[in-house]
């Protein structure tokens, strides 16, 4: 925490806004963005290209958060996104967002998706799989329509977190194996299709990523596949699309790089690799989900109940928990909070952070370092803005938090608090009624 996020009461702040005030006057649990710090991720990327002087598209990846002030917000800062169902390709539409800055992906993308995307005019579909590949041909055919084409490879290497492993074949359910030769079989495929203009080639190595050489290895093998597919069948890639996966920092443990130090790496691999096979360097495109939105997240709950377990552990308890954020349940990540009320005062005890679901599970942090705490104060769990709403449900019939941007001390709220007539909305009763 820097001393310019406390005010002059000591409480946080959040965008100019006072976390406390934002609690009181939205409610809690709530999620506040902090529109500030989304621009300047964007534009730190935008620049990196920039100064790199390389034809680019940044392609906001929606599923780390999507609501239609988002999408707003993305379209005003000239960001492209990625979609991958028809909700978000709809919420994208009715946001404004335009069709031709969208390209949609997934593994298993339905006729009427497909069908969506085209009647839309959704600038690339990513083709992912010999399925798809003919649906999407016969989707065209029947509407008359051409549509833009980008092939996803699974390149044979995957990263997580701290290692990468590099191996023939991965094991993963999405995009064409290069290694089998699936990928040359596909672009044989495409090439016989002419309503499909094939654009260039994908790879998407992970996620929450720390290290460059994954991304310096992806990209590198994306170019020599597009040299190799010139020189055999003279098609040209275009673009190369090496997907996201930069990682954050959630913790002091975690100490990634910063997201442009990526972006950077993976341009200039490019261009060597372009230019040491005899290509023109291609537009180059990414994919950046969580280091958009991650850290410009902030949940905020409040303080309720406590359990002492003698001699093991307290549990301090707050009003939301794995219905708003279900990664530490999920996937033991691990977060960060304070007490918005007084951030810096002295720590007396570590705790672990619980929510308010039926399930012994749902603890948002282990082992918090925390003050003094008494029911009704203000909890701010940092660095919650990618998965966080996007991933969360109506466990225990649970209605979801409200959204809050917050902009040089103005909040507005983007999307209301669920209410339980909005859970009931889809029911008829035993009568069918
Ligand atoms: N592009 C493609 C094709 C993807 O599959 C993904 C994420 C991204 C881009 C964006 O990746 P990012 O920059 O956000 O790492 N729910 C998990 C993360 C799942 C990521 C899925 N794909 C979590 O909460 O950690």
């Amino acid at each position: 925490i820097s001393q310019s996020d406390i005010n002059s009461e000591g409480h946080l702040t959040i965008g100019g806004c006072d976390a406390v005030s934002l609690a009181h006057q939205f409610g809690t649990p709530l999620v506040v963005y902090d529109v500030n710090q989304i621009k300047s991720q964007i534009e730190h990327f935008q620049e990196v290209f920039k100064n790199n002087d390389v034809e680019y598209a940044v392609c906001y990846a929606s599923k780390a958060f999507a609501n239609t002030a988002m999408y707003q917000l993305v379209d005003s800062m000239d960001c492209h996104v990625d979609v991958v169902s028809a909700g978000e390709m709809s919420m994208a539409l009715h946001a404004g967002f335009p069709a031709e800055h969208m390209t949609f992906h997934g593994n298993n993308k339905s006729r009427a998706e497909l069908q969506m995307a085209i009647d839309n005019h959704v600038g690339v579909i990513a083709l992912d799989n010999f399925h798809e590949i003919d649906l999407l041909n016969e989707v065209l055919e029947s509407s008359d329509a051409k549509t833009k084409v980008m092939m996803r490879i699974t390149p044979g290497i995957s990263a997580h977190t701290h290692e990468f492993i590099q191996t023939g074949q991965v094991d993963s359910k999405f995009g064409f194996d290069l290694e089998s030769g699936e990928a040359e079989q596909a672009l044989q495929a495409v090439l016989k299709h002419p309503r499909m203009d094939l654009i260039g080639i994908h790879s998407h190595i992970g996620s929450q990523i720390f290290e460059l050489n994954g991304f310096e290895l992806a990209a590198e093998k994306l170019v020599q596949l597009a040299a190799d597919w010139k020189q055999r069948f003279e098609y040209e890639a275009r673009v190369i699309d090496v997907g996201g996966g930069f990682g954050i920092r959630y913790t002091e443990d975690d100490r990634p790089l910063q997201p442009e130090q990526f972006v950077d790496a993976i341009i200039k691999t490019i261009k060597q690799a372009s230019q040491a096979h005899g290509l023109t360097t291609p537009a180059v495109w990414i994919e950046p989900g969580r280091s958009i939105v991650g850290p410009a997240g902030y949940n905020l709950y409040t303080i309720g109940s406590r359990k002492d377990v003698k001699g093991i552990r307290s549990y301090v308890a707050v009003d939301g928990g794995m219905g708003d954020n279900i990664r530490p349940a999920l996937y033991e990540a691990k977060y960060e909070a304070v007490v918005a009320n007084r951030p810096e005062a002295e720590i007396v005890e570590h705790v672990h952070l619980a929510g308010k679901y039926c399930e012994s599970g749902d603890i948002l942090i282990d082992d918090l370092p925390l003050p003094e705490t008494h029911p009704g104060d203000v909890v701010v769990m940092f660095d919650t803005g990618a998965y966080g709403y996007s991933m969360a449900s109506n466990y225990n019939l649970n209605p979801k938090p409200a959204i809050v941007f917050v902009e040089d001390g103005k909040a507005t709220l983007v999307t209301r608090r669920e209410t339980p007539a909005d859970l009931e909305r889809l029911d008829f009763g035993l009568d069918g009624k």
